[in-house]
């Protein structure tokens, strides 16, 4: 009752003050310049419905509608995209070729089980990903979400080294400083020791090597002398664990959720695949972020030229407007274990969903028509060029990215590069205000040793514009700026300036 009453006030209090805004110009840093009707502070305000979020202590606005890179809540408050939720919606909101195709499959048939049926939605949708995929990979596994299609190839893997006659074969390596999804299997393949501590008792102790983290490099190398270390660091770890127990591989592109776009160096991946075969060890690199488009390129791994042995992608593949993602491997995978098992001992109820199939179709469709991956890569490198910008915060350490997927490493002390303290959530203070001001960041931590370290992750629809781009940097340097006051952040030697 209370927090309804809450509520209908804070309302009140919003078109008031709605009213007396769009009288005036709003100065720079004002919650509604950016923004249009409606925002209101979010502080000690909950949700009071029966849904179950996320954070039962943060208050969520109910969303209305989209447009473009823009969602709007219902007191009319507009809000940038500059994250695409989380890394998902690469060609913007409200679509209509989208929901046409959408319609148009219901119209015909919503729901088969892949036990049963294939559909020319299906079989289309995997013609078209084995065309933009690293020539050998040719065929196309469906799934409903990213944790589902990580575990997904690892269990393929598996399948894949009994049916052609090794089952030795089982172990799979990954990263620390990584996140592959919060399902019990692929939890325990993440190195993200914040999001794995409550569970740790529930999943399997897996090896897990160093990232390639240049601006944190855990072998205390310099990117432009170093040997690659942490590429070498696989071979250790496969001849630790023994050769002939590692099933496979696995490892993002580019470092999303954990630390925010971590680019390795050029050469590493080229390495990471001959200690792979040399070793005859599957290699899975998991595009659940990077894939269809997000670096400039369809799949990030095509820019070093290296083709790995299954991909797992991507939450941009229908941009968000329904949940799909797949496997796509090469067929020497497929061959084994149907002339081992005969079947894959696996699957799931809603893989395979026509409606998903329809619409990733149609988003392909028009990536290409509008030529959005080359505009990733274009809008992506101005895009990081602006960023670079925020460089001269005391508290912004490093800005990176390649494509239009970008991260903001925030730091106690430049010199140093000291994380804060994580009970300062410094992230999400600056997360939240940015949110004030309309813009969405994908706030994260645990970059620097599990749990300390801070970024502001960045991935905004490929159909920005330079203009678009330019106000999702100022925000951000004034939430930056703002609660490095506020919190009096910086270094004391550079206090009163
Ligand atoms: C690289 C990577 N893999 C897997 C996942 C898990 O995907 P989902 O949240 O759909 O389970 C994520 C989610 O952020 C991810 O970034």
């Amino acid at each position: 009752m209370r927090q309804g009453h809450c509520d209908r006030v804070s309302l009140i209090c919003s078109r008031l003050y709605t009213s007396i805004a769009q009288k005036k110009v709003l100065p720079m840093g004002h919650p509604r310049r950016y923004g249009g009707k409606g925002s209101i502070s979010m502080k000690n305000k909950v949700n009071s419905d029966h849904v179950f979020y996320r954070n039962p202590t943060k208050y969520y606005p109910t969303a209305q509608w989209g447009k473009g890179i823009y969602i709007y809540d219902n007191d009319g408050k507009r809000y940038i995209d500059g994250s695409g939720g989380a890394v998902v919606v690469s060609i913007g909101h409200g679509v209509p070729e989208i929901q046409q195709a959408l319609s148009s499959q219901a119209g015909l048939i919503s729901f088969t089980h892949g036990s049963q049926f294939t559909t020319e939605a299906a079989i289309r949708l995997a013609e078209r990903l084995v065309g933009i995929a690293p020539s050998g990979l040719d065929r196309v596994y469906y799934l409903s979400g990213g944790s589902e299609a990580v575990e997904t190839a690892v269990k393929m893997a598996r399948q894949y080294q009994v049916d052609r006659g090794v089952p030795s074969k089982f172990k799979v390596i990954s990263r620390w400083t990584s996140y592959h999804g919060n399902t019990l299997g692929a939890l325990a393949l993440s190195g993200h020791t914040g999001r794995r501590r409550y569970y740790q008792p529930l999943i399997q102790h897996t090896p897990h090597i160093a990232p390639a983290y240049c601006y944190r490099c855990p072998f205390n190398q310099q990117p432009d002398s170093c040997n690659l270390e942490c590429a070498d660091d696989l071979e250790k770890a496969i001849l630790y664990e023994g050769p002939d127990s590692v099933s496979a591989f696995l490892v993002e592109p580019i470092v999303g959720a954990t630390a925010g776009a971590l680019v390795p160096k050029e050469g590493y991946f080229q390495r990471i695949r001959e200690i792979c075969d040399k070793y005859d060890i599957l290699l899975i690199v998991d595009e659940v972020m990077t894939g269809i488009g997000r670096t400039g390129k369809y799949f990030c791994v095509e820019h070093w030229d290296v083709v790995p042995d299954m991909i797992v992608c991507a939450k941009g593949l229908a941009s968000g407007y329904t949940p799909i993602y797949c496997v796509i491997t090469k067929d020497k995978i497929r061959k084994a274990i149907m002339n081992g098992n005969g079947a894959f001992v696996h699957g799931h109820t809603y893989s395979q969903n026509p409606l998903s199939c329809a619409v990733a179709l149609a988003v392909l469709d028009y990536i290409e028509k509008h030529d959005l991956v080359r505009r990733s890569a274009v809008m992506g490198e101005y895009f990081v060029n602006k960023l670079q910008g925020l460089l001269k915060h005391s508290i912004v350490g490093d800005v990176r990215g390649l494509g239009l997927f970008a991260g903001v490493e925030l730091v106690k002390q430049k010199k140093t590069k000291e994380p804060f303290d994580p009970k300062q959530k410094i992230n999400v203070l600056i997360g939240n205000r940015a949110f004030e001001k309309g813009l969405i960041c994908y706030p994260g931590n645990g970059g620097a040793d599990g749990v300390r370290g801070d970024h502001i992750l960045l991935a905004p629809p490929f159909i920005i514009t330079e203009e678009q781009a330019d106000m999702i940097v100022t925000i951000l340097d004034e939430s930056i700026g703002e609660i490095t006051q506020e919190h009096n952040l910086q270094p004391s030697d550079q206090r009163g300036h």
